[in-house]
């Protein structure tokens, strides 16, 4: 039998490029998108589209019922630093979004399930150097606190159902096709908007804030390759720590300027440099790369090149 996916979040920063991923692996057919937004256009014309409120249990359950989804992606989330702007509203949308379609799995019986996890699972008192696995987790922001919680949510389903629930904690990820929205990593998207349009940009981190981060095609192939992975091999059934590059705004800023040697970047760090403190500078991945084969692809200066020459090419 054909896998029937339904991916909640298709217009958002990874669900975008991701809809487009899994309809070349599982079929256009095959891959339901779904999100509270419009989605691109891409994401409409190549397969089924339709908005759908995470938040709306029944109708989520009707649709999976309706359509024999066999597979959830769920990527809707109120991200980092949007989070500390309304905390028990972001707590909610994080946490019942996720309980919702975890217990419909549940009732249902749907096979897979991918929920993203973060880096910011981890807080201050966390090693921040080659962060390990297993370590201390103690997130000091909302969204690192509902993410904690997720991992716990998700492997008690484990346990306790047998559903099969996979996790990445990934880090910050850059992209030119859908902006993200309201994240402490975002910068790092931002800066390539603001050095083409205006050659220059003016930071809410400090120059020296390194921070984990990957480009999308790795976020993607991550993805995929996980939920394809023989469930025999996994070893974790909270979140896997995820790693591709990292760098801080000096550095982001220097690759910048080799192709755009006028740009300019400016700080002033605003409440969210709190947010990027808390967090590792360095993940160790080792376990997703000995479970399922893990590795990375893109290096800073060669995603600098493709991120600089897709969104001069877009605007
Ligand atoms: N990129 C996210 C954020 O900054 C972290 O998962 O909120």
């Amino acid at each position: 039998m054909a896998e029937k996916i339904l991916v909640i979040g298709a217009a958002g920063q990874i669900g975008s490029e991701l809809v487009l991923a899994l309809r070349k692996v599982y079929g256009d057919a095959n891959v339901f998108a779904t999100d509270i937004k419009d989605a691109p256009p891409d994401v409409k014309k190549s397969g089924p589209f339709q908005i759908l409120d995470v938040m709306d249990d029944k109708r989520l359950i009707h649709f999976v019922i309706r359509y024999k989804i066999t597979q959830i992606y769920h990527l809707a989330a109120v991200l980092s630093g949007n989070a500390e702007r309304l905390p028990l509203q972001a707590w909610d949308i994080n946490m019942r979004s996720l309980l919702n379609i975890l217990d419909l799995a549940r009732e249902v019986g749907v096979k897979k399930i991918f929920w993203p996890s973060s880096i910011a699972v981890f807080g201050k008192t966390t090693p921040r150097e080659n962060t390990p696995q297993l370590t201390i987790m103690e997130p000091n922001t909302v969204y690192g606190i509902s993410k904690l919680a997720g991992e716990r949510w998700c492997e008690y389903y484990v346990n306790r159902y047998g559903l099969d629930i996979r996790s990445l904690r990934y880090p910050g990820l850059i992209s030119y096709k859908t902006e993200a929205g309201g994240g402490t990593t975002d910068y790092a998207v931002e800066i390539f908007y603001d050095a083409i349009e205006s050659g220059k940009y003016e930071c809410f981190l400090k120059p020296d804030t390194t921070l984990p981060m990957m480009f999308m095609p790795d976020a993607i192939k991550a993805t995929i390759d996980l939920m394809e992975a023989s469930a025999g091999n996994l070893s974790i059934h909270s979140s896997y720590n995820l790693a591709g590059i990292s760098f801080d705004p000096a550095q982001i800023s220097a690759e910048i300027k080799k192709s755009i040697p006028k740009f300019q970047i400016s700080y002033k760090p605003d409440f969210r440099q709190a947010i990027a403190d808390s967090w590792p500078k360095t993940i160790d991945d080792s376990v997703a790369r000995n479970d399922w084969g893990w590795s990375h692809e893109y290096d800073l200066a060669k995603m600098t090149k493709i991120m600089l020459k897709e969104i001069k090419r877009k605007l």
